[in-house]
């Protein structure tokens, strides 16, 4: 349908207007912009494979649609705003919505729902400081179902369709455990009714249908929004029903009592209807958890932002959160557009998928010297931020997207805030990509010495074994000053970076000699700041020796090692006399670790640096917290699990889990099949409930708990 050469230059097209490069008279850019939407119609509902993300898809839609709103007379019956989208096959019977089912206008942002609120206002001839109140709930991602019921019974289900007309699909819903097939509507004088809601699936139950399917060697289901609604249409309703499919309700489409008088608007607000929705037993956002009812515009945008940071968290898809007038009498005078209603609008969360292109490929050097690459692209704005670097992680990464300079590719930023390269998109290729070569010698190093790359077998990554020119050093300055390892407070990679920059640090053992009246003439400085720096610097010093350890960057001498390692030393020099033999015989640490360590020391570069930071004043020798606690072997609670609940009289809760420390005990937080004893002091909550109800665990009052230790 569309050729590559095309399709290259309908993407490039697209950005043109989106960047809002394009100046065409409305005559001209009318009809692009209608091919431009169809083509990523095609690419998004009938090749299942999107070239743009649903952001910028509806940035490009809402220029079509602003240039049709001036200029009216242009519009034409196939355009893409023309049409309310539709999920017709004709499989189904259609069937007519008692009140044709609209879309909703976006927002992405505080300013654009304040715009929105005065809109509102204005429609509704409101001054535009009378707070409003809203009701705001999850825009859930799935499929959307009308149910009709009358005589409290349900007598019809039915998809959105295009939006006038739906697909009856009655016996599909009667497997959905949600729906209720009775629900007493005539206790609140509703006699006919059309409730509105959204299908899905949740996550873990996608995750789990895939794998059933994966090892069934069936292909996998896309998503869960694609799993809702085609699970909504399928022939039989016993394979729906396998789906385990879920319905949320979201509003009254309609609702008349015996004579056909409306009977919706004597329930007040929005926030009363879904609340007599969920006594009637259907599930509906909760309050205080899913949906709030706010005040005014401001609180209506603050709980959609919390939601936007809480999203991954939660079981469904949602991609936004809709924002509806509360009063049910406002939003009739409110009332809609052809498109949507005027009362309620979409806060769509910021896309996780953009597509850009791949500029270049740059490579960075760790402490440790491994070499990542990393791909510079045209700048991109992703879940909110702008993009413009993204980790390749090692050369594998590379060979196995086929990843080539210049291709367009698709970018996600999903639960991880970290973006990553999903695919190149091969469509757009016109054969001007080309391949990344990936370098034999250290891409980092400037200098005339060349230094060839290393790939141990096993690893993914290349390193860069010896290095010349002082790049790794600085990583390792960084790693040194972090908070995992020397923890220098208040001195980060900025300042290691201008530090190194200005040639104040070329070792980790510089950091312990900086010229401080040098930094406090630095600009942005100071003397308080230079002061505050030095004193970090000193309390760095009386470290746990572990910590220096691990602040050495030895390949593979992790956390644990190091603290392990350090028990075992009176001084860090007498890891130099020290055989891999030795290393060997503590619990825990293995040959690598061994070989790399023992290799450390053996060079004596490396033992005069430790030599300096002993006489720099540097801790060098195992501190209390290096030693580890003497293990009790005597007690009363030797080998226990001890847990307090409810407030204790004689003591407070920390000398009492101390005093159950000395006597053996292991203190753990949670009732679990795995506590053995539950000290109880006044009120305790249902901590003391569930342990009564394992029957394992012994219960103890303060009193007992004071005699036993
Ligand atoms: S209210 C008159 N509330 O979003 C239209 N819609 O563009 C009022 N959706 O496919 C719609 N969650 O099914 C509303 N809490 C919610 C929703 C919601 C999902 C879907 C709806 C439709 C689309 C509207």
């Amino acid at each position: 349908m569309y050729g590559p050469e095309q399709q290259r230059q309908y993407y490039a097209r697209t950005k043109e207007y989106l960047a809002g490069a394009v100046a065409l008279p409305a005559a001209e850019q009318l009809p692009e912009l209608r091919s431009l939407l169809r083509y990523h119609e095609w690419r998004y509902y009938v090749q299942n494979d999107p070239v743009l993300s649903d952001y910028d898809y509806d940035r490009l839609y809402k220029q079509l649609e602003a240039l049709e709103t001036e200029y009216p007379e242009l519009i034409t019956p196939d355009s893409p705003t023309q049409r309310v989208g539709s999920d017709l096959s004709g499989d189904f019977e259609s069937v007519p919505h008692l009140v044709p089912m609209l879309s909703l206008g976006n927002s992405y942002n505080a300013e654009d729902l304040a715009e929105f609120d005065r809109q509102v206002k204005r429609m509704l001839n409101m001054e535009e400081e009378v707070p409003l109140a809203y009701a705001v709930e999850p825009k859930f991602d799935g499929g959307t179902i009308a149910l009709v019921y009358e005589n409290d019974r349900l007598i019809r289900a039915a998809t959105r369709g295009n939006g006038v007309l739906g697909e009856e699909i009655t016996h599909n819903a009667r497997v959905i455990r949600s729906v209720p097939l009775t629900a007493a509507f005539s206790h609140y004088g509703l006699y006919r009714v059309e409730l509105r809601g959204e299908v899905i699936i949740r996550k873990d139950r996608f995750e789990e249908l895939n794998a059933e399917r994966a090892a069934a060697g069936l292909t996998l289901y896309a998503n869960p929004r694609n799993t809702a609604t085609g699970g909504l249409r399928m022939k039989s309703p016993t394979e729906v029903a396998d789906r385990k499919l879920e319905a949320f309700m979201y509003s009254f489409g309609y609702g008349t009592d015996e004579a056909g008088n409306d009977a919706v608007q004597a329930l007040g607000t929005h926030t009363h209807a879904l609340d007599v929705l969920t006594e009637l037993g259907f599930k509906v956002p909760a309050t205080g958890y899913e949906r709030a009812a706010v005040p005014d515009i401001a609180a209506a945008a603050a709980f959609c932002t919390q939601w936007e940071t809480d999203r991954e968290a939660y079981p469904y898809e949602i991609d936004g959160m809709v924002v509806k007038v509360d009063d049910l009498a406002l939003q009739e005078r409110a009332g809609y557009t052809s498109h949507h209603p005027r009362w309620a609008i979409a806060y769509k969360f910021a896309a996780r998928q953009a597509t850009t292109t791949l500029l270049n490929v740059e490579y960075q050097v760790g402490k440790i010297g491994t070499i990542t690459p990393v791909a510079k692209t045209e700048p991109v704005a992703l879940a909110g931020v702008m993009i413009s670097s993204v980790s390749l992680h090692n050369e594998d990464f590379i060979r196995e997207k086929d990843l080539r300079l210049g291709d367009k590719v698709l970018l996600e930023r999903a639960g991880d805030v970290i973006p990553y390269i999903v695919k190149p998109l091969e469509d757009l290729r016109d054969g001007t990509e080309q391949p990344i070569v990936w370098p034999l010698s250290c891409p980092i190093n400037q200098t005339d010495e060349e230094v060839l790359l290393v790939r141990a077998e096993g690893e993914a990554a290349w390193r860069c074994p010896v290095c010349v020119c002082g790049a790794q050093n600085l990583q390792r300055i960084i790693f040194h000053v972090s908070k995992a390892a020397m923890d220098i407070d208040g001195m980060g990679r900025r300042y290691v970076e201008q530090f190194y920059e200005l040639g104040w640090l070329r070792t980790i053992v510089d950091v312990y000699r900086l010229p401080y009246d040098q930094i406090a003439e630095l600009e942005g400085f100071g003397e308080r700041s230079a002061e505050n720096l030095r004193r970090s610097v000193d309390t760095a010093k009386q470290n746990p020796l572990w910590r220096l350890l691990y602040g050495l960057s030895i390949h593979h001498f992790g956390k644990k090692a190091t603290q392990l390692v350090a028990q075992h030393i009176e001084h860090v020099l007498d890891l130099a006399d020290w055989t891999e033999e030795q290393f060997l015989h503590i619990k825990d640490i293995g040959p690598t670790v061994a070989t790399n360590v023992t290799a450390y020391f053996a060079n004596p570069l490396h033992l005069e640096q430790l030599r300096e930071l002993e006489a720099l004043g540097v801790n060098v020798r195992p501190t209390d917290e290096d030693r580890p606690a003497a293990e009790v072997t005597e007690g009363p609670f030797v080998g226990k699990t001890i847990l307090f609940t409810g407030s204790l009289q004689q003591l407070s809760r920390k000398e009492a889990q101390e005093r159950a420390k000395a006597a053996g005990a292991r203190i753990v937080s949670a009732v679990s099949g795995k506590l053995d004893i539950l000290v109880v002091g006044e009120k305790p909550g249902s901590k003391l409930k569930k342990a009564t109800s394992l029957g394992t665990v012994r219960v103890l009052t303060e009193g007992e708990y004071l005699e036993l230790v």
